[in-house]
């Protein structure tokens, strides 16, 4: 069998927890690769609202496992939280949830690192959600760090003292910042014991095996395409491949196993954090985008940057995913609008082209748009695909012509059945 992967096309919060809730019934293993709790995944069914950080967002269908794969960087704390959510909602998530022993562990000074580091850059900050995602990838690669599997050996406190005194060296670099080690500290120590309870495995063996025998896996991702630490815009990243390949590295699987890749974009463009976005709308219409489309971030409730859909950047994320399917969602956020613009290329550095500059931030760069005629009705009654209006269903043949990739669903709507599926 091969793995199909659910990723974001653009700066994230595209609605990749409600794709991948709707696809989830039709897979066996739902599998987080890569990111921590800076990801926020909502999820909306039966009048209830939940928001996932690490565990994948197949936990609320019955008998599906559910999986973290060693890509994953694990706070014990959230984990424990989440956890605690599941617990009250009377979700059975013992034999299902499933820990990669090669996932390594957000400490909590990772996260005073993250932070400190942030203050001290001022104007330049990345605008980081502060979870430690930065500084715990940086003790992975380099060759620091603590992981899952390590939480069972008997040295486990003396080499997590031993990176926390390394941290607070490091700390001496940075201005001084408020923040209660010793309590979290302890916090994560009760956490790490709830972390012990649950299942673990050894991942790759885990997810070829399952393969093998015929099960169904699929790959949630974490962040978006334009967050990705090596095609991203540099440095206003995250810390890990947000892109298909992270799935083959953040679960140990081969490329060749990879199947569908299904890339998620919003009908128009957000971002949270700081970083170069080249179609936002800095007026009242960015206003009216944020307003109509909640957009508040699901982890740090910051507002999102809102702009126009940027085909460019899309054919560029697109090419990097090897995306054999597109959902667009949040379409019904453009009810309203009697014109709807779309980037179809750049103008930087004197000339015009649908290529994005080697770094977004050294670049003044200008969007070209068409504008579309909107449909000015509610899409979030409609039931098919073929019933959306004429502008509606115009709109969405143009981005499948630009990106000459077919768009499959549509969603018209937080919730999990308003989902258009071609
Ligand atoms: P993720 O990080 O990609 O899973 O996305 P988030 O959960 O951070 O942000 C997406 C937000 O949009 C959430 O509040 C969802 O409930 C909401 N949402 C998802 N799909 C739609 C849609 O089609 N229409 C509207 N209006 N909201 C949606
Ligand atoms: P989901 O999975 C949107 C952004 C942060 C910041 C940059 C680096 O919900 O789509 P980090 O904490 O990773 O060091 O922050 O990346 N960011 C996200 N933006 N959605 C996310 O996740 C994000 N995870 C990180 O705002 O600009
Ligand atoms: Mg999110």
């Amino acid at each position: 069998m091969t793995v199909d992967v659910v990723l974001g096309l653009q700066w994230g919060d595209e609605g990749k927890g409600k794709i991948v809730d709707y696809l989830a019934p039709s897979y066996h293993i739902v599998a987080r690769f890569q990111g921590g709790p800076n990801a926020g995944h909502t999820l909306k069914f039966d009048g209830k609202h939940y928001v996932l950080h690490t565990i994948p967002s197949g936990i609320f269908r019955e008998d599906l496992i559910n999986f973290i794969g060693n890509g994953v960087v694990i706070d014990p704390i959230t984990l424990a939280d989440e956890i605690a959510a599941l617990d009250q909602a009377g979700v059975n998530y013992q034999d299902r949830l499933i820990v990669s022993e090669k996932a390594h562990l957000i400490l909590p000074s990772h996260r005073y690192l993250d932070k400190a580091s942030e203050v001290a850059k001022g104007k330049e900050k990345i605008g980081s959600t502060l979870r430690g995602i930065g500084p715990t990838y940086m003790d992975k690669t380099g060759r620091n760090a603590l992981r899952v599997g390590d939480t069972l050996l008997t040295s486990f406190r003396a080499r997590y003292e031993a990176l926390r005194n390394k941290h607070l060296q490091m700390s001496k670099l940075y201005p001084d910042i408020d923040f209660d080690l010793e309590t979290e500290e302890r916090k994560w120590f009760d956490c790490i014991e709830i972390l012990k309870t649950l299942k673990r495995a050894d991942g790759p063996y885990y997810i070829n095996e399952a393969l093998d025998s015929g099960q169904r896996v699929l790959a949630e991702g974490a962040q978006g395409s334009m967050l990705d630490i090596d095609f991203g815009t540099y440095p206003y990243v995250t810390s890990s491949n947000t892109i298909t390949s992270g799935a083959c590295i953040g679960l140990g699987i081969a490329p060749n196993r990879i199947g569908e890749v299904i890339g998620i974009t919003k009908a128009y463009c957000t971002r949270v954090g700081g970083g170069p976005f080249p179609t936002e709308l800095e007026d009242e219409m960015g206003e009216l985008l944020r307003k109509e489309g909640h957009e508040f971030g699901s982890t740090t409730g910051r507002p999102r940057r809102c702009g126009w859909l940027d085909l460019p950047q899309l054919k560029y994320t697109v090419m990097l995913n090897g995306v054999t399917q597109i959902a667009v969602t949040k379409i019904d956020v453009l009810d309203r609008f009697p014109e709807i613009k779309v980037a179809t290329q750049y103008h930087y550095n004197g000339q015009i082209t649908n290529q994005l500059p080697y770094d977004l931030c050294a670049f003044d760069v200008n969007p070209l748009y068409v504008g579309l005629e909107g449909w000015q009705q509610s899409l979030g009654e409609i039931v098919s695909y073929q019933e959306l209006p004429k502008s509606a269903l115009h709109y969405l043949k143009t981005i499948e012509d630009y990106l000459k990739v077919p768009i499959s669903m549509v969603s018209t709507g937080p919730e999990r059945k308003k989902l258009l599926v071609k």
